[in-house]
């Protein structure tokens, strides 16, 4: 029992590791924010859908996964894109998109 548990306290610092290494820096992502999405999604609409806006609501209506936690839905949209939005897997470091994904979250959360 004792060696069980130790494998589990084992187990549970190894999937809570990535988190503290990878803390998101949300203060990163609104320059990222800035500097790559704002351009669609100003303010946490969207120009060239209306429809699928930062907002909380179309966020739960319409991203995919978001259900299942909102910052990992919303860093495999950025990474992955999703037509006519552009994939920025290969232009934006994990890091990156780790810290505008938080970003997108607080922002949506406060109602932007
Ligand atoms: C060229 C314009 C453009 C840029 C730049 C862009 N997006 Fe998007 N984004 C879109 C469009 C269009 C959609 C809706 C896609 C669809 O039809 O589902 C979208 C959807 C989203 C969604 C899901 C919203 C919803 O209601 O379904 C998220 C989250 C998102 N974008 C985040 C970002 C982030 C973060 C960035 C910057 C790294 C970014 N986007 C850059 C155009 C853009």
């Amino acid at each position: 029992m004792r060696r069980l548990l130790s494998a589990l306290f084992a187990f549970t610092i190894f999937l809570a590791a990535p988190a503290w290494v990878m803390a998101a820096d949300t203060a990163h992502g609104g320059q990222v924010f800035s500097n790559t999405c704002a351009v669609c999604h100003a303010g946490g609409g969207n120009t060239l859908n209306p429809d699928r806006t930062l907002q909380k609501a179309d966020l739960e209506a319409y991203l995919t996964n978001y259900g299942s936690g909102h910052e990992a839905a919303i860093a495999a949209q950025v990474t992955n894109g999703k037509a006519p939005m552009p994939a920025f897997g290969d232009v934006l470091s994990a890091a990156d998109i780790a810290d505008v994904a938080a970003y997108v979250e607080s922002m949506s959360s406060s109602g932007w």
